[in-house]
């Protein structure tokens, strides 16, 4: 076989034209050092001007290098700074960014560069959808979570005292660089808690995948590039054919990345928002889930084994924190008011076996109230 000189993996998303534009289709592309392609790639559209959107943790190092790579292809930018963390998807940090563009005089022709982990991608992702009735979005991630699930897809948003993402549009970017070498100093919960959307991959529609990770978790954990490379083009390959063929949640095809997730949610509420990470109650959730479809008699006891030791080998969190004061009427409660769920009947995304799963409508709460105890 001769040398691999270009080892970069390019993922085609398709998508048809809508009122707005003639090709919303985008190319996802993943690699070592692939940062540095983000100005030739945002020039090749005819663009002059950028404001790169980024938070303080990656400000000086990932966004900068952004900001480089597009002066140097002869591009204007501007960069605007929000603080890390969920709060930064609030109302108040969007206006803050809508003035700051008005100030800019940011006009339609003008991209929007989002350059850091999920938060900064759904709030520059909506900040772009909104300003000046629509401006085109590059998304640059750089968390494992981004690089795999929020860089991908189109959904954008802020959160309201009321509760998460219940503010917020589709706006597909023009394009997604996902350089895995921003992955390197990413805190190791996070790199860890991002494993669980990869391990769901797998469950959900991957059987190889999810063997290669058995196989690899070592590599993985050690963050060595090539084997990054693989976790995030493959899992992002796969979100991108899940989001062509159901780009809005309409015929349920796209509910079924939200495996774990109903679960997921209940434990985030009643943990506390922060206490666990996102992650890490999705990798709580699969395993309920799983226990689920077990005592419905979908699955065997092997399936339930397999996807606890993997999560497991990725020190994932497979049982609800100690201590935690849970009980199976809040749990519930707030799973009946979880936007998966139709007419109070409780709808659930199970496995059948490894690689995949169906959604499966009108289960009953004392079944669910039996799994997670209390
Ligand atoms: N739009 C979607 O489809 C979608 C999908 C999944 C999640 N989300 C959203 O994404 C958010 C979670 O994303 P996240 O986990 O990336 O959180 P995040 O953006 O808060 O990033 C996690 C932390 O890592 C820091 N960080 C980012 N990149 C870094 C790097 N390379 N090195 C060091 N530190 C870095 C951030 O400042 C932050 O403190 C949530 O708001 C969630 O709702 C959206
Ligand atoms: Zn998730």
């Amino acid at each position: 076989m001769p040398p691999v000189l270009n080892d970069t993996a390019t993922i085609r998303l398709q998508l048809p034209a809508d009122a707005g534009r003639a090709d919303r289709s985008y190319e996802i592309v993943v690699g070592s050092g692939v940062i540095g392609s983000v100005g030739p790639a945002v020039a090749a559209t005819g663009a002059r001007r950028t404001v790169v959107i980024t938070d303080a943790a990656v400000a000086n190092s990932h966004a900068a290098a952004t900001a480089d790579s597009m002066r140097s292809s002869g591009l204007d930018v501007a960069t605007l700074t929000v603080p890390s963390g969920e709060a930064s998807k609030s109302v108040a940090a969007l206006e803050r960014l809508w003035n700051e563009m008005a100030r800019l005089a940011v006009d339609r022709h003008t991209h929007v560069i989002g350059v850091g982990g999920g938060v900064v991608g759904d709030l520059a992702g909506f900040a772009a959808a909104t300003f000046g009735r629509g401006l085109p979005i590059w998304h640059v991630p750089t968390t494992l979570v981004a690089q795999v699930d929020s860089a991908i897809g189109g959904k954008t948003g802020i959160n309201l005292g009321a509760g998460k993402n219940l503010v917020g549009s589709f706006w597909q970017p023009r394009g997604v660089i996902a350089d895995v070498d921003t992955l390197a100093t990413l805190p190791d919960r996070e790199f860890k808690s991002g494993m669980a959307e990869v391990v769901k991959y797998g469950m959900i529609l991957d059987p190889a995948f999810f063997d290669w990770l058995e196989a690899n978790a070592g590599t993985i954990l050690a963050r060595d590039a090539v084997a990054l490379r693989h976790v995030v083009s493959r899992s992002a390959a796969l979100k991108a054919d899940v989001v062509e063929r159901d780009e809005r949640e309409i015929t349920g095809l796209r509910a079924i990345l939200n495996y774990g997730h109903t679960f997921a949610h209940a434990y985030e509420t009643a943990a506390g928002y922060g206490t666990l990470l996102h992650g890490e109650a999705v990798a709580i959730g699969m395993v309920s889930a799983a226990a689920l479809a077990q005592s419905l008699g979908r699955i065997g006891p092997d399936v339930v084994t397999r996807q606890e030791q993997l999560l497991r080998s990725f020190d994932l969190p497979v049982t609800v924190p100690t201590g935690a004061a849970f009980t199976s009427d809040a749990l519930l409660a707030t799973m009946a008011r979880d936007k998966k769920t139709v007419g109070g009947r409780l709808r659930f995304v199970l496995p059948t076996q490894i690689g995949h799963v169906e959604l499966v409508d009108g289960i009953d709460p004392a079944t669910v109230r039996s799994i997670v105890g209390g």
